[in-house]
């Protein structure tokens, strides 16, 4: 497969997944999240049983890309969010466990494709957010339905409603990742785990993690469809667009509260 956007390693039973845009710090676009799809489906195919994701450079994912949402319409909006909540989805569904190993920026969607994960490691110099509100737009990858879930309703909408970034360390506080280690360590500890899991029976795994996501824990199409619908709407207003326009052009977004 010719890759844009990842690079594959495949390790016996394991693979290794990375972002590797470093130059556009990682940022989401339809084009990514199309061949992120694919790679799922190859993974499927080739019996992959736990995944490690990370990001090339000095961000895990700097988030969806802006630039590409501010020429957008609501239709194209919601149809954006629903094919991030798609993919994102396609990472919960999936027999394969997937480690987040978050080495820096996990902002907005990169934020999003963490939390889709199973299993989140932080480097002490990740900084996660979800600054989608500062922006005019609300979080649209599955976000307002993870956080909630994986942090409390508490801590998610302090997150989602101020947009401020937060450390790896407030992440562990937060319940959110599940150990920070020194940079140099994520890799090695994140392999270590998929290594770790890989030894385990494939299909056993897979039931295990439909069990837990039927706990209540698990993000369903529909949730990521309500998402996308009131993600959608937020650019039927106007500061959704100024908010939007005012990052493309570099300056502090002007909101009216229409
Ligand atoms: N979408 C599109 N472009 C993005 C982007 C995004 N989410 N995040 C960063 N970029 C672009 C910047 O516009 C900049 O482009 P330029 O080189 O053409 O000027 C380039 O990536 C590098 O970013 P820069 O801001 O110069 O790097 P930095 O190290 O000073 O800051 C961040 C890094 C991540 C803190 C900062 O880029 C940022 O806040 N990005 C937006 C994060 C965000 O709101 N994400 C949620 C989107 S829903």
């Amino acid at each position: 497969m010719n890759l844009q956007c990842f690079k594959v390693t495949i390790q016996d039973q394991w693979a290794l997944l990375e972002m590797a845009r470093p130059e556009k710090l990682n940022v989401i676009d339809e084009g990514m999240l199309l061949e992120l799809e694919t790679i799922l489906k190859g993974f499927r195919e080739q019996k992959i049983k736990a995944v490690v994701i990370t990001g090339q450079g000095k961000a895990f994912a700097a988030g969806a890309d802006v630039a590409a949402m501010a020429a957008m319409d609501c239709k194209q909006a919601e149809q954006f969010s629903s094919l991030g909540n798609r993919v994102f989805q396609g990472i919960e569904d999936h027999p394969a466990i997937f480690i987040a190993a978050v080495n820096g920026y996990a902002l907005g969607g990169g934020c999003e494709l963490a939390l889709a994960c199973d299993l989140r490691l932080a480097s002490e110099k990740a900084s996660f957010g979800q600054p989608e509100i500062n922006l005019g737009i609300i979080p649209g990858f599955g976000g307002t339905q993870r956080l909630p879930r994986i942090v409390g309703a508490a801590k998610a909408k302090e997150w989602i409603f101020t947009g401020q970034r937060f450390s790896a360390q407030e992440a562990l506080e937060a319940g959110l990742v599940s150990r920070v280690l020194e940079p140099e360590q994520l890799l090695p500890e994140a392999q270590k785990l998929a290594e770790e899991v890989a030894k385990k029976s494939g299909p056993i795994l897979a039931l295990a993690k439909q069990a837990v996501s039927g706990s209540g824990m698990g993000v369903t199409p529909a949730h990521g469809q309500q998402e996308a619908t009131l993600f959608a709407k937020c650019l039927a207003t106007e500061d959704g667009p100024e908010g939007l326009k005012a990052f493309v052009e570099k300056r502090q977004p002007v909101f009216n509260d229409r």
